[in-house]
């Protein structure tokens, strides 16, 4: 078979032959979102459509699939609701987007629902279905797209959470694999969508002092935080089958860690990249049970859906390493958690000391920054002297860059967009995920201690047994950094 035939036949939707990968330049020709009732629906997806179409970046049908009992009209008002709580309605946009939605109404077992959609599809060859739905669904809509004629030639797009363990998310790729080729799956992780979380590869890479110092010959530890000074609100039933680490640390915040850990790539094509973050990942043992701390802020039982003697947590503290060359030796601090003092998200690289005449007491440690949000941040921890009589030294930041990101693109927008053009660089890939899961298994299985902490506190007092040498850096938020933050929303 000819390269061409096997290009056509997976034009038709026909697998290629094993072994052999094609890349897909095709533009979905239709956006189907499964979950278009729900809350993020209602919270993300509405307002990246409305961005997608004002930007141009969105002129195909986008058919919203829920079983509310809903018709089309109600799904535009629900819309025109989203946009007015989450962004703004930009009216010409809002209408173009209303121009392009269509509704179809059932439940995800029953097949009628499928071909009801295959209808609504009319003349569309290639579309993609984002399952904006709960991951027990995923399995029951991925067969009845494939029964009802409507997987051929099309991409599946599927939200987080990506499995409940290591085995879960096995079972999962199982599932999405049987109908789909890697190539045409696109799980989401929402903070590859962010601008200052691929920044932090431009920053390595295109700069080549970074290459420099950005290693253990220079780098001491590395700390990541992810603190949000808010608790579950709505979401205690969801959260309490979750916890902090399936929630932001397994995903989230282990892509920030690639980002900042990874070779560079030998091409800049998807797979190239994937791989070295793939391979950050292979290179980090399983976290130790001695290197976890895990809190629950009091008051959390009450909460709404979490049971009351809920064992889950909204706080951790780890420690890991990455066994690499460019790596081992480095801690890597990892802590995140609920109803802690600031929303902030930062990572921070401490450098090791100088050997100088100086004493050590006297010197703080250089870093460098990275601020994710509420601002956005890059900047180097440096000595300089304060006073020459007193002979005194200060420690002073260099900021790169203190972006308030206006008009920047939400990760949403960018995330469907990309995944609509077949690019998979922001997203998950099998092997990825089946590594990242692999990593916080045996902590999720452990029956480990769970700390109470006070609201608007750091954390436990226990986490005291997993705390970088020289404590935590607690980033603060003042007045400049919100208001960078508020022109920014
Ligand atoms: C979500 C988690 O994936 O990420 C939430 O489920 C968390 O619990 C959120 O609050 C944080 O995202 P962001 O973009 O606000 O930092």
């Amino acid at each position: 078979m000819s390269l061409v035939d096997i290009w056509r036949n997976r034009q038709r939707g026909q697998k290629p032959p094993k072994g052999i990968k094609i890349m897909t330049t095709y533009h979905s020709d239709a956006l189907v979102f499964f979950g278009a009732t729900g809350d993020l629906a209602y919270k993300k997806i509405f307002p990246a459509l409305q961005g997608m179409v004002k930007r141009g970046h969105l002129n195909v049908p986008v058919i919203g699939v829920a079983k509310a009992g809903w018709n089309l009209d109600q799904l535009r008002a629900r819309a025109h609701d989203s946009l007015e709580k989450h962004g703004g309605v930009d009216p010409g946009a809002f209408e173009k987007l209303s121009n392009l939605l269509r509704y179809v109404d059932g439940d995800y077992q029953d097949l009628a629902t499928f071909t009801t959609l295959r209808k609504e599809l009319r003349d569309a060859h290639h579309p993609a279905y984002y399952l904006a739905i709960p991951p027990v669904l995923f399995e029951a809509v991925v067969e009845q797209l494939a029964k009802s004629n409507c997987s051929k030639g099309a991409r599946v797009i599927v939200e987080k959470p990506f499995g409940h363990d290591l085995a879960s998310a096995r079972e999962l790729n199982k599932v999405l694999l049987g109908m789909f080729d890697e190539a045409d799956i696109f799980r989401i992780d929402h903070y590859l969508g962010k601008q200052p979380v691929s920044n932090m590869l431009v920053f390595r890479f295109a700069n080549s002092f970074a290459e420099a110092f950005w290693n253990r010959n220079y780098i001491d530890s590395i700390h990541i935080t992810m603190a949000e000074n808010f608790g579950v609100e709505d979401r205690g039933a969801f959260y309490d089958q979750t916890g902090t680490v399936r929630d932001v640390v397994q995903n989230h915040l282990f892509q920030v860690l690639s980002n900042l850990a990874m070779e560079p790539p030998a091409q800049s094509d998807s797979e190239s990249q994937r791989d070295e973050k793939v391979k950050v990942l292979k290179a980090i043992p399983p976290v130790e049970v001695k290197n976890l701390v895990r809190g629950q802020f009091r008051g959390y039982r009450d909460e709404k859906g979490v049971a009351k003697d809920s064992q889950t947590e909204t706080f951790v503290a780890l420690k890991l390493e990455i066994d690499s060359w460019r790596w081992k030796g480095v801690p890597v601090y990892i802590r995140a958690g609920k109803c802690l003092p600031v929303t902030c998200t930062e990572i921070v690289g401490k450098f090791r000391k100088p050997p100088t005449l100086i004493p050590d007491s006297v010197l703080t440690a250089n870093h460098l920054r990275f601020r994710l949000n509420p601002d956005v941040t890059i900047a180097m921890g440096m000595m300089l002297l304060a006073s020459a009589e007193a002979m005194s030294l200060q420690a002073r930041e260099m900021v790169a860059s203190r972006d308030p990101h206006s008009g920047e693109m939400d990760a949403y927008e960018r995330l469907l967009g990309a995944a609509m053009e077949g690019d998979a660089t922001l997203f998950a890939r099998e092997d990825y995920v089946e590594e990242a899961w692999r990593i916080v298994d045996p902590i999720l299985k452990e029956k480990t201690p769970i700390y109470p902490y006070v609201p608007n506190t750091w954390g436990p007092e226990q986490v005291d047994l997993v705390t970088p040498p020289g404590g935590w850096d607690n980033p603060s938020v003042g007045q400049d950094e919100l208001s960078l933050a508020k022109q920014a929303a």
